[in-house]
Formats: C-alpha cells, sequence, structure tokens
C-alpha cells in the first residue's frame, strides 16, 4: 500500500516537529530534508525520528539533484554518518530509510544503514526531462535486492508522462518509487498506488517557510480528503479531466466529493497534456473509464471518437467521453448546462422572444448560440474577429459584428440578455473585459460564463448599473452534472446537497 510521505523542507527541527504535528493524521512517513536546515541545526538530526514519533527518511539533496545542498561530498556524507551513527536497538529511534543518490556508493555508509536495517532508498533524479529506457534505469539503480528505487524525473512533454506510466507497468516486480515532477506529473503523485510506487511525497503547502521539496508535490490533506488516497488501489476505477494549461479545475472537487458520497471506488484526476493524442494513448492503457474535456481539446478531441451524440455533431465540440466496448463515445453537457441554468435564473422554458448579445465565437460561444437558436431565442454575436462571429452567426441567421462601436450601437436590439463568453477577465486578466464600449441600462440580465473571479470586470459593472447578474459556476455543475449520468448512466443523486 502507497504510503503519504510528508516532505519537511523548515529552516529548525522545532519547525519541522511543529509543522509535522500539524498534519499527522495525513501522514505516514516523513522526510528529513536536511539540505533545508539552517547549518547549525545540521547537528541535531540524530534524535529527529524518536522526536518525530513515526518512520522518518534522512534526505540530504544536493543543489544538481533539486535540493538546497551546496556543500562539497566529504561535508554531506559526514552528515548522512551522523544520522546514521550510534543507532539504537529500538529501531523507532534510528532513521527508518535513508535516500542515497545513485552515484553515491560510501560502503560504511551502507553498512550502518543494513546492520540496523534502515532501507536505502537509491534515488535517481532528472531534472531535465526523462530517460529514454525508463523502466532499464529504475533496474540499475539496484546495487543489491533490498534497497528501494526512486526515479524522479521532469517530464517536458505529456508524452513523457505517459512513458513513466509504461515504465511502471513494466517493473512491477521492482520496489520502487516512481514519479514525475511539476504540474504535469501531480496524476502521478496522486495514483502512487496504481503506480505501484512506495510513497508519495507531499508538501505543507500552507506553511509559508515550507518551500515544496520538489516542484508539484500536493498537500497532505488534498491526497487524502480529496483524492482519498487511503481508499484507492489498483482496482479502483479511474476517471480525470484532460486540458492545457489546467490550472484551475474545479471538476476534481466535484466528482471526488460525489465518489466519496456515494462509496464508489473510483478516483477523478486531473491530466494537463500538451499533447490530446499523447493523452488518447494514456487513457486508453490505463483504462480511463470517463473523461472531462477542456479547453483547448474540446474540437480536436473528436477524430478520437467511434461514436458521437447528435449534440456533438451539430456542435462540433465534445467535452464529456465515456469509455465503451468500440473505443470512446462522445458527449457535451457544456449546452444543456448552459441553457438550463440561464433559463432558471430568468425562469423561462425557452428563451421566445428574447432578444440576446452573445459576445465570443469560439468553443463556449457555439454551445451557446446552438442553445438559444434550439429554444427559439434571436441573437446577435459579437467577437473581436468578426468573421469567426460572422460563421458562428450565420447557419442560425443570427446577426453578427465585430466588438467595436457599431457593434456596440447594434446590441440595442439585443439586449434583454447578454451572455459573456470569452477568456476576457478571467483569472489572472482581473482588468479584461472585453464589452467596455458598452454601457449597461440596467434592464439586461447579464452572464458571465467565468467563474473565476466570481465577478469579473464585466459583470460587476453590469452588477452596478442594476442588472440581474449570474456567473458561470451554476453552469458548470450542471454540466458537471450531466457528465455523470454520462459516466454512469443514471441520474444525478439529489440528495448530495452539498454541491
Ligand atoms: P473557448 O472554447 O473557451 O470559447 P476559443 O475557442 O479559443 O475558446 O475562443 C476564445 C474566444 O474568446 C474567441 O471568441 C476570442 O476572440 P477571437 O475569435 O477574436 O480570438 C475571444 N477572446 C479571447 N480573448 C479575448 C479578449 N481579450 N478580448 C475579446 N475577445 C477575446
Amino acid at each position: 500500500m502507497a504510503k503519504i510521505c510528508l516532505c519537511l523542507t523548515g529552516k529548525t527541527i522545532a519547525r519541522d516537529l511543529e509543522v509535522l504535528d500539524k498534519y499527522r493524521k495525513y501522514v505516514d512517513v516523513a522526510e528529513l530534508r536536511v539540505d533545508f536546515l539552517d547549518p547549525d541545526e545540521r547537528f541535531l538530526i540524530r534524535r529527529f525520528p524518536e522526536l518525530a514519533g513515526l518512520p522518518v527518511i534522512l534526505t540530504i539533496r544536493r543543489h544538481m539533484d533539486g535540493g538546497n545542498f551546496v556543500g562539497g561530498e566529504g561535508a554531506r556524507i559526514g552528515l548522512f554518518s551522523k544520522g546514521l551513527a550510534f543507532a539504537e536497538a529500538d529501531r523507532r529511534h534510528n532513521f527508518a530509510y535513508v535516500d542515497l543518490e545513485e552515484d553515491i556508493k560510501v560502503p560504511s555508509l551502507e553498512e550502518a544503514a543494513r546492520t540496523f536495517r534502515t532501507r536505502i532508498i537509491r534515488s535517481y533524479h532528472n531534472l531535465q526531462g526523462i530517460d529514454a529506457d525508463m523502466a532499464g534505469k529504475l533496474r540499475s539503480l539496484l546495487h543489491v535486492g533490498d534497497e528501494i528505487a526512486k526515479v524522479a524525473v521532469m517530464p517536458q512533454t505529456f508524452e513523457d508522462v505517459r512513458a513513466l506510466y509504461q515504465a511502471a507497468r513494466s517493473t512491477a516486480d521492482v520496489e520502487k518509487i516512481l514519479l514525475c515532477m511539476g504540474h504535469m506529473g501531480a496524476n502521478t503523485r496522486i495514483l502512487a498506488e496504481y503506480l505501484g510506487s512506495h510513497f508519495s511525497y507531499t508538501a505543507a503547502l500552507g506553511e509559508e517557510d515550507f518551500p515544496a521539496g520538489a516542484p508539484g508535490q500536493i498537500s497532505p490533506r488534498d491526497l487524502v480528503k480529496l483524492y482519498r488516497f487511503r481508499s484507492l488501489t489498483p482496482q479502483t476505477k479511474l476517471y480525470g479531466i484532460v486540458g492545457w494549461p489546467l490550472k484551475v479545475s474545479s471538476s476534481p472537487e466535484f466528482f471526488n466529493t460525489v465518489f466519496d458520497s456515494e462509496r464508489t471506488d473510483a478516483v477523478y484526476v486531473p491530466f494537463p497534456s500538451d499533447s490530446i493524442g499523447s493523452f488518447m494513448n494514456l487513457a486508453e492503457e490505463i483504462n480511463l473509464q470517463g473523461v472531462s474535456v477542456t479547453v483547448p481539446y474540446k474540437e480536436t478531441v473528436i477524430p478520437y471518437l467511434n461514436s458521437k451524440t447528435a449534440e456533438v455533431e451539430s456542435l462540433g465540440a465534445c467535452n464529456t467521453l465515456i469509455t465503451v466496448p468500440q473505443g470512446w463515445s462522445g458527449a457535451n453537457t457544456d449546452a444543456r448546462g448552459f441553457s438550463d441554468s440561464l433559463l432558471d435564473f430568468i425562469g423561462k422554458k425557452d428563451f421566445k422572444g428574447k432578444r440576446i448579445t452573445i459576445i465570443g465565437a469560439g468553443g463556449a460561444a457555439k454551445a451557446v448560440a446552438a442553445e438559444i437558436f434550439r429554444l427559439r431565442g434571436k441573437a446577435l454575436v459579437l467577437n473581436r474577429t468578426q468573421l469567426r462571429a460572422r460563421e458562428l452567426a450565420s447557419p442560425y441567421r443570427f446577426a453578427s459584428a465585430a466588438l467595436d462601436d457599431r457593434g456596440a450601437e447594434m446590441m440595442n436590439g439585443y439586449n434583454d440578455i447578454i451572455v459573456q463568453t470569452t477568456s476576457a477577465g478571467m483569472d489572472p486578466d482581473l482588468e479584461g473585459d472585453p464589452l467596455d464600449l458598452y454601457s449597461f441600462k440596467g434592464t439586461e440580465v447579464v452572464m458571465d460564463l467565468i467563474y473565476k473571479p466570481e465577478r469579473t470586470r464585466f459583470l460587476s459593472r453590469a452588477e452596478a448599473a442594476g442588472c440581474r447578474v449570474l456567473n458561470g459556476r451554476d453552469m458548470l455543475i450542471r454540466q458537471a452534472k450531466y457528465q455523470y449520468s454520462c459516466f454512469f448512466r443514471r441520474e444525478y443523486p439529489t440528495r448530495i446537497v452539498s454541491q
């Protein structure tokens, strides 16, 4: 069973112990990162395992391997010796593990470790990318059979992440720790049990003076509470979201909360991928059961589908993948999510008689325009690039214009409802406002599909003018509930009230 390891990167032993206490209930093992300790504190490491009261890894990471230790090798080996010296018969007072990089070969250290059954983690870090043969690399690390091999690599592309999953599969017989660092690799930390990794390294991210021990580490609390790390097994069904850069998404929280409350043996994991092709290969290899697709892949995912709903066909956009015996089936839940949310807000069953301005002509606008047309509304499409506005509007016989003075003027005939679909104003572009040429009258209903921030500049202006305003959170939740129905072929459970 994979264990959760908290990297202790404080400047003092006392601070490390304080932080360990705070996170103790989420943690099985601690890693004392001696390289982060103040120089004077490094003399005090020997008693740390006894004070910590749980198994501890002794690590003194060099700068070249992503750590903070800049002294010479002699000094580092001296510190290792200090940590392993005076071993006691009560093993809980000794370091349970020592992390020795592949190139350190100091027989006396290894001897000292083995005598008192401190296990050696034989580590290798590649901060520049991955090795061509990661499985071979992993096997080559093991000098002696009782060591645990650790390979941590920094993926440059999602294909690198995929290679790590493949390496894990072909080394099922090896006791190992295998992970991808960085944002793209966070899923390898969540799925440590699936990969057959001994530990998942985590960081006390809430503590200002505790830097992450390596890029991409997540907090132990998130691993336990959000991803239910302790109940994951190799049989747990895998779901996920693919997008790029996928820096923020509420979907993992949504689905994992539902899985938890329904006691479904499943986990939902983010897969930030720079290539939809690489991701689709991985999805098949690790047998993902269902996938949410977000920006920028809603259109480019379509060639990978074996079957699709009529909505995907007509919108040319897919945000939901479901595994079926023939391959992947694609659906689109954005469109219904949007219209349900807005119709509920205005208390109507359709958009009949409503004159609506749509701002933007991208993927999100496509779903919005299709729903307005299906539900009998009339619209004006305004877009920065006028040609795209025209292309979106013409099949529905909607009006179109550029986002300029003339467009703002035309809005006077389409201002019952205004729907903002672009990314202008989305965190971190907090000053962005795609419609600053238009002054709200206060009678419009205004919807912004953005939900982070809760009030974009555009929506705040509308609210200040007296408009009724709605952000994209409700739509997001509704589309996720439809997605749930696609994944599990059953209604979203209404008794889950927390969402
Ligand atoms: P999505 O799938 O999220 O809609 P998209 O297909 O890339 O993403 O479309 C982005 C939309 O936001 C487009 O309408 C784009 O306008 P252009 O067609 O002119 O590119 C619009 N957009 C993005 N940034 C914008 C900005 N700062 N101001 C106005 N419109 C913007």
